[in-house]
């Protein structure tokens, strides 16, 4: 079981995680707090240890033994006139990679646009989507799913999982992973408002795959080309001879 005092005494933030949830299943913590009716404070963290739907990028699923890791969602509500959903999906890989770097001493990479990989196995997933009315963002789910204990992975993936039990063969606090991740997401998101060009070159410092040749499948349509780079808004550049263009979603894959 989760033990929520171990998490909350080393959560050292302002207000991300100060109000938590904790379930023991759910549909999916991003519908969840997505369709929350109770005007939930800004920074609500709910967890489930089990998601009977859990959801991934692309409409696929995303599924994650009952327990064994973390299965999350943050809320954000308030003040999000200034905050672009791109870049706080990018934050969000960030501070899950720099989590892992900081207590397990792995080294991690980012896939474009917010998987977090070690020895090119996926470790976390990140699905962020958003509330609005008009053009006005009214709330941004960052739901993450991230692999502490789990050691099989059974089925079809596209992208081998592993988990960081796996990695570095013991068993993993999830308490303090937890807490470290929001901690983190906390620090990259106040970092974000003032100086977003850091957050971007950090970013890419971690993003192995910029100036390789790569895949890009989009809608079912594949495309070649090199990653040239990400743009101010977290877009993916492609260049393809000459010609530059800006890829917005998709799965791509090392040529
Ligand atoms: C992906 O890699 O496709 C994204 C996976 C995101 C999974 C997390 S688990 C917590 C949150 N709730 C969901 O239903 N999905 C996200």
């Amino acid at each position: 079981m989760f033990n929520i005092e171990d998490f909350d005494i080393k959560l050292e933030t302002k207000y991300i995680g100060r109000h938590f949830l904790y379930s023991e299943e759910v549909d999916s913590t991003n519908s969840y707090l997505l369709n929350d009716k109770k005007k939930l404070e800004n920074g609500t963290v709910l967890l489930s240890e089990f998601q009977s739907a859990g959801k991934g990028r692309l409409s696929r699923s995303w599924y994650s033994n009952k327990l064994q890791n973390l299965t999350f969602s943050i809320l954000l509500n308030e003040k999000l006139d200034k905050l672009n959903p791109n870049h706080i999906n990018l934050a969000a890989s960030l501070a899950v990679a720099h989590s892992i770097e900081n207590l397990y001493q792995l080294k991690t990479d980012l896939k474009w646009p917010n998987d977090v990989l070690i020895k090119n196995k996926k470790v976390s997933g990140i699905l962020l989507e958003s509330n609005s009315s008009g053009s006005k963002l009214d709330s941004i789910v960052i739901g993450i799913g991230l692999n502490a204990n789990q050691h099989r992975f059974e089925g079809e993936y596209r992208i081998q999982p592993t988990s960081l039990k796996f990695e570095v063969k013991r068993e993993i606090s999830r308490e303090r992973l937890l807490s470290e991740v929001l901690n983190n997401f906390e620090e990259i998101l106040y970092g974000l408002k003032s100086n977003t060009k850091k957050m971007l070159d950090d970013w890419r410092d971690k993003c192995r795959m910029i100036g390789e040749h790569i895949s890009i499948e989009i809608n079912g349509e594949l495309k070649g080309g090199i990653f040239y780079d990400i743009d101010a808004n977290g877009f993916m550049i492609l260049k393809d001879g000459d010609k530059l263009e800006k890829i917005t979603n998709g799965d791509i894959s090392v040529r």
